[in-house]
C-alpha cells in the first residue's frame, strides 16, 4: 500500500491530538481506497486479545482505527494486518505469544505485504522487545500500553520507512479521547474510567507496565456513556485496575461513589457494573451508594489474593484477613443479595500449609459466587520475584487442586439460590451449542440459557430460572398470565 501514500501530505500534519491521528487516518484511508480500486482486493485485519477487560477495551479502539483506515474485520489470522494485544500478568500468557508468532511467520511468507503488530503489557518489558527485535524480524510494529491511540501513525511510519517500528513509552500523563472505535456489542460497553495502578502489590507487574494511576474527567466519562446509550447501550462496565481510588488525582477530586451517582442519573441506562475493586480502598460511601442504587448490579469482584494476614503483608495488600471479612460483612448487611467474586493466588513465596488453610477458611466464610484461582507466577522486576522460599511446584499444584475443588463446590451451591425465581436477563447472544437457545446474564452476572431468538439480543427480559446447572441456569421466558 505504501506506493499509494502521498508523503508530501505529512508536511501539514497537525501537532495536537486527536487531530493528528484523525488526519493520518484520513491519509491512510485515501491510500487504501486507491489500493482497493487498482487491485480489486479488500485488505482484512484481525485483532487478537490476551488478558483482561482493559485489553479487550483497548482492542475495540485498535479495531476502530483499523476500520477507519479501511481494513475489514476477519476471524482468521491469515489476514493483511494482524495485531496481538498482549498480557504479561502471568508468564504463560507470554509463552503463548511467542508460539503464535511462529505460526504467523509461515502465514506471512505466503502473504506479501502482510503487517504484524504487537502491543499491550508484554511490550512494556525491555527484555521482551529486545528478543522480538533480534529474533522475530517478521514483526513490523511494536508499541506499548500508553500509545495505542497512535496506531495509524505507527502504520504510516512503517509504510514510509520499510523497517520495524518500535515505539514504547515508559509512562504518560496523556489521555487521548475521541478516536474511532469498534464496539464488540451494541448493547453493552466497557468504559475506561482510569488507567494504571499505584498499588505495587509485590507479585504484580501491572504498575510497571501500565504506569501511574490517571483518572479520566467525569464529564468525559459521562459524555461517552450518554453517547453509547443513545446508540442502544443498556449496560456499562466501568473499568480500572483499582476503581475505588478513582478521581484522587483529578484537578477537582471526585470519589468513585460520586461518579457512580452521576452515571446512575443517565436515562436509558439500565445496568452499571465496575471492576476491579481493591478491598483497602472500598469506602462506606460506595457501599451506601450501591445499597441505594437501582442500576448498580448486585455484584462485586473483590480480589482476596490470600486469606493469610502474614502473606497479605508480604504481598503489600494493606489489609488483614479480618479487615477483609469485616468488609464482606458490611457489604452483606447493606446489600444482602450481593454476589461476590474474587481472585486468589496460590503458592506465593513463603506460603505455608497454615497460610493456605487461612485462604480456604476465607473461601468457606465468604462463599463466593465464583473465584479465579491462579498459580503464583514469578514476574521479573517485582519484589516477590527475589523473595526466598519460592514454593515447590508439586506443593502448589496440590494446594491449587484443593482450592479449586472447594471454590467449585461452594459456587454451585451459591449459584442455585435463585432457582424457581423470575429475574431479568440481559440477552447477549444466540447459544453457541444450541441455536434454539439464547444466552444472557442476570444482574449478578450469572449466565442463563433459555429458548429464544435473535430478536431478543440486547433486551432485558424476565426469565423463570428453572434449574441451576452448577454455574449457570436453564430458564424459560416468563410471560405473565
Ligand atoms: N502470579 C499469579 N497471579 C497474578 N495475578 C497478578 N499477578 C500475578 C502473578 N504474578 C492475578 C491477581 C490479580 C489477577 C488479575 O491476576 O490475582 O487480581
Ligand atoms: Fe496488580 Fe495490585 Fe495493582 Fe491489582 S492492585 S493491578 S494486583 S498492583
Amino acid at each position: 500500500m505504501s506506493k499509494y501514500l502521498n508523503l508530501k501530505n505529512m508536511d501539514s500534519v497537525p501537532t495536537t491530538e486527536p487531530d493528528r491521528q484523525l488526519y493520518i487516518i484520513k491519509q491512510l484511508r485515501e491510500a487504501m481506497d486507491k489500493y482497493k480500486q487498482e487491485t480489486g482486493s479488500s485488505p482484512c485485519y484481525k485483532v487478537v486479545t490476551f488478558g483482561c477487560q482493559m485489553n479487550a477495551r483497548d482492542s475495540e479502539k485498535l479495531s476502530g482505527i483499523l476500520e477507519a483506515i479501511g481494513y475489514e474485520a476477519t476471524e482468521s489470522e491469515d489476514a493483511d494486518f494482524v495485531i496481538y494485544n498482549t498480557c504479561t500478568v502471568r508468564e504463560n500468557a507470554n509463552l503463548k505469544v511467542y508460539g503464535r508468532l511462529g505460526t504467523l511467520k509461515k502465514i506471512k511468507e505466503n502473504r506479501p505485504g502482510m503487517l504484524i503488530a504487537l502491543c499491550g503489557c508484554m511490550m512494556q518489558e525491555p527484555h521482551v522487545v529486545e528478543k522480538l527485535r533480534t529474533s522475530y524480524k517478521h514483526v513490523d510494529i511494536i508499541f506499548g500500553t500508553h500509545n495505542i491511540y497512535k496506531l495509524a501513525e505507527l502504520i504510516w511510519d512503517r509504510l514510509d520507512s520499510g523497517s520495524m517500528i518500535i515505539d514504547i513509552w515508559k509512562d504518560t500523563d496523556k489521555i487521548v479521547e475521541e478516536l474511532p472505535e469498534h464496539r464488540k456489542y451494541s448493547f453493552k460497553s466497557g468504559i475506561n474510567i482510569m488507567f494504571g495502578c499505584n498499588n505495587f502489590c509485590s507479585y504484580c507487574i501491572v504498575p510497571y507496565v501500565r504506569g501511574r494511576e490517571r483518572s479520566r474527567r467525569p464529564e468525559d466519562i459521562l459524555a461517552e456513556i450518554r453517547r453509547d446509550v443513545s446508540h442502544g447501550v443498556v449496560e456499562v462496565m466501568l473499568l480500572g485496575q483499582n476503581v475505588n481510588s478513582y478521581g484522587k488525582t483529578l484537578e477537582t477530586p471526585v470519589t468513585f461513589a460520586q461518579l457512580l451517582t452521576q452515571v446512575e442519573k443517565i436515562d436509558g441506562l439500565e445496568r452499571i457494573r465496575f471492576m476491579t475493586s481493591h478491598p483497602k480502598d472500598l469506602s462506606d460511601e460506595l457501599i451506601q451508594v450501591m445499597a441505594g442504587s437501582k442500576k448498580i448490579c448486585p455484584h462485586l469482584h473483590l480480589p482476596l489474593q490470600s486469606g493469610s494476614t502474614r502473606i497479605l503483608k508480604k504481598m503489600n495488600r494493606k489489609y488483614t484477613k479480618e479487615d477483609y471479612l469485616n468488609l464482606v460483612e458490611k457489604l452483606r448487611n447493606a446489600c444482602p443479595d450481593i454476589s461476590l467474586t474474587t481472585d486468589i493466588i496460590v503458592g506465593f513465596p513463603g506460603e505455608t500449609e497454615e497460610d493456605f488453610q487461612e485462604t480456604l477458611d476465607v473461601v468457606e466464610k465468604v462463599r463466593y459466587d465464583s473465584a479465579y484461582t491462579f498459580i503464583y507466577s514469578k514476574r521479573n522486576g517485582t519484589p516477590a520475584a527475589s523473595m526466598e522460599d519460592q514454593v515447590p511446584e508439586d506443593v502448589i499444584k496440590d494446594r491449587f487442586d484443593r482450592l479449586l475443588e472447594k471454590v467449585q463446590t461452594i459456587a454451585s451451591q451459591v449459584c442455585a439460590r435463585h432457582e424457581g425465581q423470575v429475574m431479568d436477563v440481559l440477552v447477549e447472544q444466540i447459544n453457541h451449542q444450541d441455536k434454539h437457545l439464547v444466552t444472557g446474564r442476570l444482574s449478578n452476572n450469572t449466565v442463563v440459557h433459555f429458548p429464544g431468538d435473535a430478536s431478543m439480543i440486547g433486551k432485558l427480559v424476565p426469565v423463570l430460572l428453572k434449574e441451576c446447572k452448577g454455574f449457570y441456569y436453564i430458564g424459560e421466558l416468563y410471560e405473565k398470565r
